[in-house]
């Protein structure tokens, strides 16, 4: 949930930019050789333009359509929302003009100007995608997908979730994927060379999914909205999604138990777990960042999952993306999410292993550095990169004895 840690980072990087527009160029020739090669020749590569470099919009039918895999007879009886849906992007709309007519609102004129720029764009739902991976989830079923909001600037955090629970891999015979989901640098940025740099991370990782909206934090709910339709078209073989901020610790293996104990309890259909709050109200405290003007909304918030981390079913994904084309969109993400599930008349389950939110930052918090905490649960918010890989390779030391698990 938190992205406000961009100043920092700008110091590292600088040298890191010019190294890497050394290296993009380097494989833009590369990549041209590979194309030639392929036979698939330049102008293919250009009629995909707005859709990036590594977009290859697949041809309809080219992606398993969900009778074709093992999950067939697991999930046939989820309603199928993208039967008519082709195997491509088609938001094309390059830009989002503001929408006048709420500007004579007499309660546009009262809201705090900080929602202004929300409210003008609120109508632009779908965006161009500049990165995108049609083939991520197109082979075959896919156990768990690992999702992760990010932005370009974050390249620490992605390395780390890399190296750590987003590590993409089979267990028992159960594939694991990554993909970190971005928007495009906002104004008053170091535009187009973000831009070189994302490309060229993804085109080591190929774990990117970007699309051409603002990264903004009242922009995140659009990354919601995006990544269900893109899931909705794109990932017919996928049994669960874990969504996540690129900031949290997450306990692979103990999510992986959650998944399968409610795999066998048979509530999976529905599963949607995490770190829930059920009677929250809108903060009006003008100084937060969650603040929500009375004039934007009125009413106590339905129970709602923190984005920090949180489980939920292919099955109830692709429900989601139905419900959310018909509601507003709203400022904070998780909210919004809330307010879907609301209108599929369901409530996210808590679980006490997610811990997103209220845990102290302070040093002196056992809470902070005590691995047998990590351990046992699910999911922690919030660490830096260096905190995340120290902490994951001391809770996978096996020399690391904790006391009887208690907490799960
Ligand atoms: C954005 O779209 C509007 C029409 O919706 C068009 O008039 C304008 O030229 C476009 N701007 C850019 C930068 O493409
Ligand atoms: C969200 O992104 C769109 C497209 O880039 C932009 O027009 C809009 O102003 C952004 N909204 C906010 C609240 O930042």
């Amino acid at each position: 949930m938190d992205h406000f840690y961009r100043r920092k980072r700008v110091g590292l990087l600088k040298p890191l930019l010019s190294l890497s527009l050394v290296f993009a160029s380097f494989l833009m020739i590369h990549k041209l050789k590979v194309a030639e090669k392929d036979g698939v020749g330049l102008k293919r590569a250009w009629d995909a333009g707005w859709c990036g470099s590594r977009c290859s919009p697949l041809k309809k039918g080219a992606v398993k359509t969900r009778s074709d895999s093992p999950a067939a007879g697991y999930v046939a009886d989820a309603p199928r929302v993208s039967n008519v849906t082709p195997a491509f992007w088609d938001a094309q709309v390059l830009n989002c003009s503001e929408d006048a007519s709420v500007r004579t609102n007499d309660w546009f004129r009262r809201l705090d100007p900080r929602f202004h720029q929300f409210v003008l764009h609120r109508h632009c739902r779908y965006f161009p995608m500049l990165i995108n991976h049609p083939e991520k989830c197109a082979d075959g079923e896919v156990h768990l997908l690992m999702v992760v909001k990010s932005v370009i600037e974050q390249h620490d955090r992605r390395e780390a979730v890399r190296k750590t629970w987003g590590h993409e891999h089979t267990a028992d015979g159960k594939k694991i994927k990554t993909l970190f989901l971005l928007g495009s640098p906002t104004t008053g940025k170091d535009t187009k060379n973000l831009q070189k740099l994302i490309e060229y991370e993804d085109m080591i990782y190929g774990d990117i999914l970007q699309w051409d909206f603002m990264d903004t934090f009242f922009n995140l709910t659009l990354k919601e909205v995006n990544f269900l339709k893109w899931f909705d078209i794109f990932c017919p073989g996928v049994r669960f999604i874990f969504k996540g901020d690129d900031d949290v610790f997450v306990n692979t293996h103990n999510l992986l138990q959650l998944i399968g104990f409610k795999e066998e309890e048979r509530k999976d259909a529905e599963l949607f777990v995490g770190d829930t709050i059920s009677k929250a109200i809108p903060i009006r405290n003008r100084q937060s960042k969650y603040y929500i003007p009375k004039e934007l909304y009125d009413k106590p918030y339905p129970p709602y999952a923190g984005g920090g981390g949180f489980l939920m079913s292919s099955q109830l994904a692709r429900r989601l993306f139905v419900v959310s084309e018909d509601l507003e969109l709203y400022p904070i993400d998780d909210v919004f999410l809330g307010m879907c599930l609301q209108k599929l008349r369901l409530a996210p389950e808590i679980h006490p292993g997610f811990r997103t939110f209220g845990i102290t930052r302070r040093k002196v918090s056992p809470m902070n550095s005590e691995p047998c905490f990590y351990r046992n649960l699910i999911v922690v918010h919030k660490l830096s990169a260096q905190e995340l890989l120290r902490m994951w390779s001391v809770v996978h030391n096996d020399e690391l004895v904790c006391a009887q698990r208690t907490s799960m």
